[in-house]
């Protein structure tokens, strides 16, 4: 899988205009975009960073990493997943920068899915959704989505950047990604939800193939 990996952080860079301020997800296979964007560094004009993980790749391979306050609206957000539909809506955050990776997406006008095979399925759940949240509403977060059929799991010892708990949803069949995700944004504690159904992709490359 590995290799598609790799094959779609490199085919992304298609999508990279001249002058462009790129957003990027993070990941193993965003590490691979990194990797290749940074070939091209001279040509763009910086980037806007979803986690500390990629802002220090980033800056490794000699992108400027820019503040979203600061840039505007941005052409191209580019992020892999942990899930993907055949309607390109997502179960991300496995890596739990959920908050950060849907600011970009929404600040973006395309958003460019990289993934390898093995996250396409029919329909999202599979892969437990990661829910963030703030650490005094762990334990009303988790009540709710019981009384919702699902079983939240505490990645215990995991903090995000914005110093936040996740909690994992196991058992769960989202056959309507866009309700849920409305549903939970609802509940009080919740910071992100790992859905990114409303705001899905809207390219998805599996390895070099754009389906
Ligand atoms: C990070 O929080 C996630 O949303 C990642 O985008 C997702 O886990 C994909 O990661 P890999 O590219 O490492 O599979």
């Amino acid at each position: 899988m590995s290799n598609e990996k790799k094959l779609a952080g490199e085919a992304a860079i298609r999508f990279v205009e001249d002058g462009a301020i790129v957003g990027v997800g993070t990941g193993s296979t965003v590490a691979y975009f990194i990797e290749a964007l940074g070939a091209v560094s001279d040509r763009i004009k910086g980037a806007v960073s979803s986690s500390e993980q990629s802002t220090a790749l980033l800056k490794k391979h000699g992108i400027e990493v820019l503040d979203l306050n600061t840039t505007g609206e941005l052409t191209l957000y580019v992020d892999g997943a942990d899930e993907c539909d055949p309607h390109k809506r997502l179960i991300k955050g496995g890596g739990a920068a959920l908050t950060r990776e849907k600011i970009i997406a929404e600040a973006s006008g395309k958003f460019v899915c990289i993934i390898d095979s093995s996250k396409q399925v029919d329909v999202l759940g599979k892969f437990p959704l990661p829910i963030e949240v703030i650490p005094m509403a762990r334990s009303l977060v988790g009540r709710e989505i019981v009384r919702r059929g699902g079983h939240p799991v505490w990645r215990d010892g995991v903090v995000t950047d914005n110093g936040n708990w996740v909690i994992d949803v196991h058992g769960w069949q989202i056959t309507d990604p866009v309700a849920l995700e409305a549903d939970l944004n609802q509940i009080p504690g919740i910071v992100t939800v790992g859905l990114f159904a409303r705001r899905g992709a809207d390219v998805v490359l599996v390895g070099d193939r754009e389906i």
